[in-house]
């Protein structure tokens, strides 16, 4: 199964380029950009047939989920992508690798930052009580098992945005780095701009428009966009502090200001008025 969607899509291209190189002599193989297919590793499916890589036991100093040093069995995740993706067929400058939780959560960033990065798999807790592989994680009052996977880094600071800590991890997907949402951007109004690309890049990943977006959050749009049911002024208000809002609320509070949260809430009324069935 080693990179069986590559090889899938060359065999097409292959029989693509033998049909159609009578006609188009320029349509060749290597001019096919393959970064822009999706890649997928399933996880579970990997570990279910013994191919995740080596165990190993990593310390994480002040691990940002627990805000503790923690201990884990591990296997690297640098080297796993790097044993189950031709990485030679892809340009790790102009790929992201999205990570999919079991909440729908889909956090990403940049492959080469990613590969650079000496990541690891945490399969199971040290710390965890005998029978269970995970200590509890206390996240607003909710308690969550980091189960089945959970992203770590040994020496990236807890403090690096740029990196993620995915727990409840299931599948990686390798992207072209510049797949945004185009259908979603305000192209009768581009003053909305600022207001698209904040969303694009601190709701999406929870929250979809008209079907396109991340699950762990409810569908801001379609049928009724949130801007038809909320008063303006308290959306704004809530998309700045959820918590001052909903106790035990599972939506981050993410340092955006007052104005900013105004030009996200233009926007979202702009795309009230350009729904899309899914
Ligand atoms: C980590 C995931 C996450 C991110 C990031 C996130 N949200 Fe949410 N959001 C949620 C969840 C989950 C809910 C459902 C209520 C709850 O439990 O918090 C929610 C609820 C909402 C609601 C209320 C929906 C309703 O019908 O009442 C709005 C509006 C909203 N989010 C807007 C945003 C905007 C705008 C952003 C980006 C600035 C954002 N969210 C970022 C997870 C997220």
């Amino acid at each position: 199964m080693k990179t069986a969607k590559i090889h899938h899509v060359f065999v097409c291209l292959f029989i693509f380029s033998v049909f159609s190189c009578n006609q188009k002599k320029e349509q060749k193989v290597e001019t096919i950009p393959i970064a822009q297919m999706e890649i997928k590793l399933d996880l579970l499916d990997l570990q279910a047939k013994n191919r995740l890589g080596k165990d190993t036991v990593v310390t994480i100093i002040n691990d940002p989920v627990y805000h503790k040093e923690k201990k884990y069995k591990a296997v690297s995740a640098t080297q796993l992508i790097k044993n189950e993706i031709d990485l030679t067929k892809i340009d790790p400058q102009k790929t992201k690798i999205v990570f999919e939780c079991m909440d729908g959560y889909q956090p990403e960033m940049p492959l080469d930052l990613f590969l650079k990065s000496n990541a690891f798999l945490a399969f199971q807790d040290i710390d965890a009580p005998n029978g269970s592989k995970w200590v509890p994680i206390n996240k607003n009052g909710n308690k969550m098992i980091a189960e089945p996977f959970y992203i770590v880094y040994e020496s990236v600071s807890e403090n690096d945005s740029r990196y993620k800590w995915p727990y409840n991890l299931v599948r990686i997907y390798l992207e072209p780095l510049n797949k945004s949402y185009k259908e979603l951007y305000p192209s009768k109004n581009k003053k909305l701009e600022t207001g698209y690309t904040l969303f694009q890049n601190q709701c999406i990943t929870c929250h979809s428009l008209n079907g396109l977006g991340g699950t762990m959050g409810p569908e801001l749009n379609y049928p009724k966009s949130v801007t038809e049911y909320w008063k303006e002024n308290e959306l704004v208000d809530y998309i700045v502090n959820p918590s001052s809002f909903r106790n035990k609320v599972k939506m981050p509070t993410l340092g955006l200001s007052k104005q900013q949260s105004q030009e996200i809430v233009d926007y979202l009324k702009y795309m009230s008025d350009n729904k899309n069935k899914i």
